[in-house]
């Protein structure tokens, strides 16, 4: 099993120690290889919002580098780590770039048969559940299975400490576990209203933002899958609510 730990302190301490401590875990637990990749250390260039990625596609991306590199590996892999330091309540900048510079992902969602795992590390609990956020959106379209935060904060009493290493245990193994099964993707309520979304805009914006227009019109849901009776109402239902929504400027 490979497991992509992708991680974006430029320092190996604290996000470094939890991930080598689930690492670790996993050994322990399955026969699984770990692929380390520091975020300070790839050709990742600073976005420059041109906004091409969005609405042309991302190959009109300026920036040549290893953005697709590295999206090979998040698809070779068969779990993937997202791991970064909370930086002011937020994902540090190296880990918000790496975001951006697939925020085209968040348009036009490939990561299917993906399963994340996100951690955050920081000096107290505040700002973790916004950084978490941030990293789950990353995952798009990909199932994150274990959310994992870690507090390094020096006042941390041994009762906290230890309640820590085991929900980071508990995680680390339910990851593992969900790896062992055979992935079956389920679209959930929200998945079918991202859906109904975009496809409506995508029609109505067909100029402004082809690429998104070329990957929804070929597609009547992300993946191939035997929608019941339910999920294609709602997302009829939906897209058809959206595009009038769109037309009168409020979506
Ligand atoms: C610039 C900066 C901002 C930080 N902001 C926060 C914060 O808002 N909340 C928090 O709990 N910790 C914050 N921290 C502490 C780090 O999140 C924490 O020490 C983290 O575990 C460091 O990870 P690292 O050793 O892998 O770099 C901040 C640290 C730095 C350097």
């Amino acid at each position: 099993m490979k497991i992509l730990a992708i991680i974006s302190s430029p320092r190996k301490k604290n996000t470094y120690n939890a991930i080598k401590t689930i690492e670790s875990i996993h050994k322990k637990n399955c026969d699984c290889e770990y692929e380390y990749l520091f975020l300070n250390k790839v050709d990742l260039k600073n976005c420059i919002g041109c906004h091409q990625c969005l609405t042309r596609g991302e190959d009109f991306c300026p920036l040549k580098d290893d953005r697709d590199i590295i999206i090979d590996k998040i698809e070779s892999a068969d779990g993937v780590i997202l791991a970064s330091p909370n930086h002011t309540m937020n994902v540090n900048w190296r880990m918000k770039n790496f975001i951006d510079r697939y925020s085209y992902l968040m348009h036009r969602p490939r990561f299917f048969n993906q399963r994340f795992m996100v951690l955050i590390t920081s000096g107290s609990y505040r700002g973790v559940k916004e950084a978490m956020k941030a990293l789950v959106l990353m995952g798009s379209g990909g199932k994150v299975i274990s959310k994992i935060g870690v507090t390094n904060s020096p006042g941390m009493n041994n009762r906290k400490r230890k309640k820590q290493s085991k929900k980071l245990k508990k995680e680390a193994i339910k990851f593992i576990n969900n790896m062992n099964k055979p992935f079956v993707y389920k679209p959930s309520f929200g998945d079918l209203i991202w859906f109904s979304v975009f496809k409506a805009i995508s029609k109505e914006t067909e100029k402004e933002a082809p690429a998104d227009y070329e990957y929804y019109s070929k597609r009547n849901f992300f993946v191939k899958l035997d929608l019941s009776f339910g999920q294609r109402s709602i997302l009829k239902i939906f897209q058809a609510l959206f595009s009038v929504l769109n037309r009168i400027g409020l979506v």
